[in-house]
């Protein structure tokens, strides 16, 4: 199986580490591309539009993000993993996430999305760790992913990895790797199922791409969704 990881800093801290746990099961049986932010990713967005109104290779980081994309979409299992900076995510991952506003649902999401698999791990000193995740999720739910399994931790007096107390670093660690162990045994070539609240906000935006269609046939992501077949019987969920 194939695991693509981003982690949204590049210190060796509590992420590091909270992320290596969840990894050790699947290492030496899985193939892992991992992706260290900021420098395995892409510059900040220009709100240039290329992306969503023309061709996502117009964009001034096209190479980068083409190869993230190329990651994330051959993967069978997405983990992304983050601390807290001032209650959300950090800038470098919020940066990456807004590069694939054009694969939103709204726009042309990757069929491949809707059958994957992702874990989010966030942390933080005190408050914080749950809008640091929701940050993420609701990139990878607009993407399409259903199975989203999200794991949070308050560190709560020290920040500082060897200076935690071994049972807490036992506690968190234990719990991740436990988690892992179980989704080891999910079957892969099953693409998961897809949730309903996916499946109703799929069904509004093809709603809304037939009405946009209308209006102008050439718009971008009218084809995409035509080409696809999604506006008339075809499913991301059931190719
Ligand atoms: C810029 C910055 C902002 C932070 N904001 C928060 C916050 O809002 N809430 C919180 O509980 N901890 C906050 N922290 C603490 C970190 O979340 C905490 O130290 C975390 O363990 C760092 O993870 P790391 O070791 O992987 O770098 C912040 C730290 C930094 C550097």
């Amino acid at each position: 199986m194939k695991i693509t990881v981003i982690v949204a800093t590049e210190k060796h801290g509590v992420t590091y580490r909270l992320k290596e746990a969840f990894l050790e099961p699947f290492r030496g049986s899985a193939e892992i591309s991992e992706f260290y932010l900021p420098k395995d990713g892409p510059g900040f967005c220009t709100g240039c539009i290329a992306c969503i109104g023309k061709d996502p290779a117009l964009c001034k980081d096209a190479a980068c993000v083409q190869k993230i994309e190329k990651a994330l979409l051959d993967a069978d299992l997405l983990v992304l993993a983050s601390p807290a900076y001032v209650f959300h995510t950090t800038g470098a991952m919020k940066a990456m996430l807004d590069h694939f506003a054009y694969r939103w649902m709204p726009h042309r999401p990757a069929k491949e999305m809707f059958g994957k698999r992702a874990v989010i791990i966030t942390q933080c000193l005190g408050g914080g760790d749950s809008s640091t995740a929701k940050d993420i999720k609701d990139s990878l739910s607009w993407w399409g992913i259903s199975s989203i399994r999200v794991f949070t931790f308050k560190l709560m007096s020290e920040v500082v990895w060897d200076r935690i107390p071994e049972s807490k670093r036992e506690k968190m660690t234990g719990k991740l790797k436990a988690a892992a162990a179980s989704m080891k045994r999910v079957d892969y070539s099953r693409p998961a199922h897809s949730k309903l609240s996916v499946k109703l906000k799929f069904h509004a935006v093809r709603m809304l791409q037939t009405s946009l269609g209308k209006k102008d046939p050439e718009y971008t992501d009218y084809k995409y969704w035509k080409a696809n077949g999604w506006l008339e019987n075809k499913r991301p969920w059931k190719q």
